[in-house]
């Protein structure tokens, strides 16, 4: 078996870049350990900004995301009964658009069979070969088969916990990490959004999201403490929560449903800045977390995929090399800056428990300056609907 680009993972990262391969006449196949029943039903990002949007017009798959997806001109900052609008269009002349992850990554799925995109799912025991050398491979067990995948390059943009990342030898790692004590519990439910915005809210028990994927569904998150037990919360206690948050300042009021997922996801920020070694490229998790906060993780493995799509495709057109040799760079720069917003949405709107009277004064105070500075909003609306690529 051989191919000239084997990507492994297929998260929005690997199938976003198999799509745009293959749509310029570069062969590749995507491996990928879970059914694709699983990988359609994770529930995860909500808000795509333009790069992300822009892949799927781009590939020609955007209408069922144009029709269904949600435009959002602006969002919301409160902290207590404070409410400040961001009027992104207002401010950038940009949006963003709601739509879940599962939508985006089923529109790519279904579209990869008459793409000749091949996917294979269920692949087991997938490990990387000889990554430093110019005959790199991947072997899998498919259907108690044993597969080696020779091939050109391989993409590694198998998330968080994939082995590609590990394929890269110690000593020429460098990578960075920061963690927060907290958690989000998130709840996604038929029910309309108490909001016609996002509303992202601070006070004096925490972080609180208010956010949706249609007119009819809702999904909201909630600060808890690290390592919380999901066990700990009924739906009850959640929707009480949520109502004592949001109640106050949204225009429709929270309605109660029956949840349809309910998890904990941790907060981190990570940096793996060894993007490249030898064939290996990461794309996406597998190189980066950002906390939630911002809405960043998706988009930025959108925006590593058009620069190694961009690379790859230069390599196999012009024999150009330079945009291989310049991925890792040009894909850090934008990740670092997506980092830091993350990380300062985070610590303006979330309770930690070191914290004392002043820093939570200083929360306030950040968000009252904001509520009358268009300095300030623009800061924040230009990172919020995506820096350029
Ligand atoms: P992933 O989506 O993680 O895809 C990686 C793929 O690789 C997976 O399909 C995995 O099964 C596969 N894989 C792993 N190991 C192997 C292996 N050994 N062999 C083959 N395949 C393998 N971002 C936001 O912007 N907003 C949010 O609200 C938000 N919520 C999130 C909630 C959770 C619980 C998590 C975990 C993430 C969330 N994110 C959010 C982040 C966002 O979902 C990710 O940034 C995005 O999924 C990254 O895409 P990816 O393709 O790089 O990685
Ligand atoms: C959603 C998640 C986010 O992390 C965010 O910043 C906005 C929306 C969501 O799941 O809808």
């Amino acid at each position: 078996q051989r191919t000239q680009v084997a990507i492994i993972g297929s998260g929005p990262a690997g199938l976003m870049l198999g799509h745009l391969l293959k749509a310029e006449g570069i062969d590749c196949v995507v491996l990928e350990r879970q059914t694709r029943a699983h990988v359609e039903s994770r529930i995860r990002a909500g808000v795509l900004e333009t790069v992300t949007t822009d892949i799927m017009h781009r590939l020609g798959l955007g209408a069922r995301m144009d029709a269904e997806g949600l435009v959002e001109d602006g969002f919301n900052l409160a902290d207590g009964d404070m409410l400040v609008r961001i009027d992104i269009k207002a401010l950038t002349g940009r949006n963003v658009v709601v739509y879940g992850q599962t939508e985006l990554t089923r529109d790519l799925i279904n579209a990869a069979p008459e793409r000749g995109l091949n996917i294979v799912f269920e692949a087991a025991d997938l490990a990387l070969h000889d990554v430093d050398s110019d005959h790199p491979s991947v072997s899998y067990v498919a259907d108690g088969v044993a597969h080696t995948l020779a091939c050109d390059f391989i993409a590694g943009c198998d998330g968080f916990h994939g082995p590609s990342r590990r394929a890269i030898p110690a000593d020429v790692v460098r990578e960075y990490t920061h963690e927060y004590p907290f958690g989000w519990l998130g709840i996604l439910a038929d029910v309309p959004p108490c909001h016609d915005e996002l509303i992202y809210a601070n006070g004096p028990r925490g972080f609180a999201l208010a956010s949706m994927r249609s007119p009819t569904r809702s999904r909201y998150y909630i600060q808890v403490p690290q390592g919380e037990s999901i066990d700990n919360w009924s739906e009850d206690r959640l929707w009480d929560e949520l109502e004592g948050r949001f109640n106050g300042i949204s225009q429709h009021g929270v309605t109660r449903g029956p949840a349809l997922e309910m998890s904990i996801a941790p907060l981190r920020s990570y940096v793996f800045e060894t993007m490249r070694h030898g064939r290996l490229f990461l794309a996406g998790d597998a190189a980066h977390i950002v906390p939630p906060t911002g809405a960043k993780g998706l988009n930025l493995a959108a925006s590593d995929v058009i620069y190694l799509s961009d690379a790859l495709i230069g390599h196999y057109r012009q024999r150009d090399e330079a945009g291989l040799l310049g991925y890792e760079r040009r894909a850090l720069a934008r990740i670092w800056k997506s980092e830091r917003f993350s990380w300062s949405l985070t610590k303006l709107m979330h309770s930690f428990p070191e914290q004392g009277a002043f820093e939570r004064r200083m929360q306030i105070a950040e968000l009252d300056y904001l509520a009358n500075s268009p300095a300030m909003q623009t800061a924040i609306a230009e990172n919020y609907v995506g820096l350029p690529l």
